[in-house]
């Protein structure tokens, strides 16, 4: 799909003036067996060659500093086929050509999108006269290549045992990384410099249920800076991940010390081979986005830019059933304890006691309806219901999970057909709830029979969930098998006109620009963890740092919004490790087209002014621009409402440090329309160090500015935020 939508367009003389400058290195190399591609900013300079060994061969400046070191790049298979290493020989070389393209999203950071890319392609031949290409594309955001395997009289698929696609980082950057977990992404980052990086000596798996971590490496989208000590490339950001990951395992990055290397290591599973494969197959893209600060990585769009355009709508209505919505829903109380999952008690085998209750659960029709008669009163758009379907007495902890739970029986106190329409009723979705327990075959038995049943009721949207070790055995959450059956899962909700939004998911690898019905996802330790964490929660410097990590990756379900942070009388040994302002601004922060507020609906009718917030602001924007920040530390985020009076929403979150910041306002200006006086309405939620029984107090102020020249100073205690919303005062009669 993505070749069919390239166009080469005429070169600008700039840009063949830079492209032909570039061609003088590696000085020896004659040009016909090189490609030299240069970003159209001029910035990035990359080279792709086969070195004296015939090994395929990429190295790359940025901003005229090495940015990377020569980089091999190969295969290895499992099945006896001789490896794509050494001696390859150049067969062809194509490029550089421009290939422009401008999109629009049907929900997303931004209601469209532009891109434009240098690209290229070497087709190499093996002495065995196997041929393959590499596609290369360097954008003025970074770079990124794949590898394609075309159909051959001898190959018609491959067994491929590993991936040796390199990243050589010149330097030494700083790594905030998770392991090369094949299960789990739920880690807390680790800072370490990237050459002297030890993944098993740093790695806790502090309360993750299924983790498998093999050797010394990271999980991506893995963020690394230069430090100021290298005076050449100091403050330079680099963030290394994948785009359009389709039936292929994901891919870690495998850290050697002593040789400086960074090289995939594919998630492997039960067989010799990590991929199976039929020809013609493309891989992935291995991405690097580059940029000269933190803002910049998470300004970047480029993972987007490398998937496919938009598929055609299955249900044949151009996806107008997939909508952004914020919804509350019948789940904090569960990590809470205040409420079960299950509805009985159980045996000493762990079976329920049908017709023994223990009185706790949560998910029942009356406890259902004062979510909905919540959601309703604060216009909310959706009620998530979790533990309305049997099985949930042996969700975890069991060995076989196979048709444990079934996706179409409510537990007796749950009246789903009822709920269904007084949800209809009220204007609100009732959000479907699929805790496959990571008994995965059970689950696709029966897709079909759930997605049918929630069409019938009207309900579009389902969140998925895969705790626990894979079944079948040997499977990892990571892995080729699995990267398939997530897919299926979106290609066949699809068909029924439902969106997802996956937990314990594959990381996204902006596969929702080709499927807009894959909403969102977790893939990253998110707000549960506050509540059960062994180590009494996320540490405040963990939400900065995955705005710089995983959420460079796309939206992510964290669940924001807590504004009971004591979690006092439920959970006396944890806590929300930050303030209320840092959960309000988390909405902006974090994006989500399907947004969650996770608390209670009993607290946040005893803090009405955080509600405020969290009723204003919405999921789904027109723009978005990361003002600032710096990764763990702090971040800024604007973003502008789609429509409505053109508000502008900020939010700021601080690490464990008392921070001042003074910001610009000049993004208010390039977004807004002219239609105003260039005044603005200010309305901050700021934290106040004055401790309350369940935290601190919130202030909320208003001030208007005039935005030229404006400059916003303001502090953040420890583990505090900040947000606000602009509002532009319109011109009389206008
Ligand atoms: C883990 C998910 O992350 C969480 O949101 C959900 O409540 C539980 N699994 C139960 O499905
Ligand atoms: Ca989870």
């Amino acid at each position: 799909m993505i070749a069919s939508m390239a166009r080469s367009i005429f070169l600008p003389p700039v840009l063949i003036a830079i492209l032909l400058c570039s061609c003088s290195h590696p000085a020896d190399m004659p040009s016909d067996e090189q490609l030299s591609l240069v970003s159209p900013d001029g910035r990035i300079a990359l080279r792709a060659y086969v070195d004296t060994e015939g090994r395929p061969m990429l190295e790359a400046d940025w901003a005229g500093q090495t940015l990377l070191t020569p980089s091999a790049l190969g295969f290895t298979f499992a099945d006896g086929r001789p490896p794509l290493r050494s001696h390859q020989r150049i067969a062809s070389i194509s490029g550089p050509a421009l290939f422009e393209q401008s999109y629009a999203l049907p929900w997303g950071e931004a209601d469209s999108l532009y891109s434009e890319a240098t690209t290229g392609t070497i087709d190499f031949v093996s002495q065995e006269n196997f041929h393959w290409s590499v596609d290369i594309r360097v954008m003025n955001d970074g770079m990124a290549y794949r590898t394609r395997f075309p159909a051959q009289p001898n190959a018609d698929s491959l067994f491929i045992a590993e991936e040796h696609s390199q990243m050589n980082l010149a330097g030494d950057p700083t790594a905030w990384w998770i392991p090369g977990d094949w299960d789990s992404y739920e880690h807390l980052y680790h800072q370490t410099p990237l050459w002297s990086t030890d993944v098993k000596a740093n790695w806790d798996s502090l309360a993750i249920l299924c983790t498998t971590v093999k050797s010394n490496a990271v999980n991506t989208p893995v963020t690394l800076r230069w430090p100021d000590s290298d005076s050449a490339r100091a403050g330079t950001h680099v963030a290394i991940h994948e785009a359009a990951l389709y039936d292929y395992p994901g891919a870690t990055f495998r850290i050697d010390t002593a040789q400086r290397v960074l090289e995939t290591e594919l998630v492997g599973g039960p067989h010799p081979w990590k991929a199976a494969v039929a020809l013609p197959f493309a891989t992935p893209w291995r991405t690097l986005t580059v940029a000269p600060d933190a803002a910049g990585l998470a300004n970047s769009r480029m993972a987007l830019h490398l998937n496919a355009p938009q598929t055609e709508d299955p249900t044949g209505n151009d996806w107008s059933w997939v909508k952004p919505m914020k919804y509350v829903g019948i789940w904090w109380e569960m990590h809470l304890d205040k409420a079960k999952w299950s509805r009985w008690n159980q045996d000493e085998n762990g079976d329920a006691i049908i017709g023994d209750p223990h009185g706790l659960h949560g998910a029942t029709t009356e406890n259902t309806r004062r979510y909905l008669d919540f959601a309703a009163k604060h216009g909310f758009d959706g009620v998530l219901v979790e533990g309305w379907n049997t099985g949930w007495e042996k969700w975890i902890g069991f060995d076989d999970r196979e048709g444990v739970f079934d996706f179409v029986t409510a537990y007796g106190d749950f009246d789903l057909v009822q709920i269904a329409e007084e949800a209809r009723q009220k204007g609100l979705q009732l959000i479907a709830h699929h805790e496959t327990s990571a008994a995965v075959t059970t689950y696709e038995h029966q897709m079909d029979t759930a997605y049918a049943l929630m069409a019938s009721l009207g309900q579009r949207a389902v969140k998925t969930g895969y705790v626990g070790p894979i079944i079948p055995r040997g499977e990892h959450h990571h892995g080729q098998w699995m990267v398939q059956h997530y897919q299926r899962t979106v290609e066949r909700a699809a068909q029924y006109g439902i969106s997802l939004n996956i937990h314990e998911p594959i990381k996204d690898t902006g596969i929702r620009r080709t499927w807009p019905n894959l909403m969102s996802r977790e893939g990253a330790r998110g707000q549960e963890f506050n509540a059960w964490a062994a180590n009494g929660g996320n540490p405040p410097e963990h939400n900065p740092t995955l705005a710089f990590t995983r959420l460079l990756s796309g939206p992510m379900d964290f669940t924001p919004g807590a504004v009971h942070l004591s979690l006092d009388p439920y959970k006396p040994n944890n806590r929300v490790n930050t303030s209320l302002a840092h959960q309000l601004a988390l909405s902006v922060v974090f994006h989500s087209p399907i947004q969650m507020a996770c608390d209670l609906p009993e607290h946040y009718e005893a803090h009405p002014k955080a509600l405020a917030f969290i009723k204003a602001v919405p999921c789904d924007w027109a723009w978005s621009e990361v003002i600032e920040g710096e990764v763990g530390e702090y971040i800024i985020t604007a973003r502008g409402e789609k429509g409505g009076q053109g508000r502008v929403f900020l939010g700021a979150i601080n690490n464990g440090v008392l921070r001042e910041l003074t910001f610009t306002t000049d993004f208010l200006r390039e977004h807004s329309s002219t239609n105003h006086t260039g005044r603005w309405l200010v309305e901050t939620w700021s934290d106040i160090p004055t401790f309350t029984a369940t935290g601190w107090a919130l202030a909320v102020t208003r001030d208007t500015i005039d935005v030229e020249g404006e400059k916003i100073n303001f502090a953040m205690l420890p583990g505090a935020g900040n947000a606000r919303i602009f509002t532009p005062l319109k011109k009389d009669g206008e």
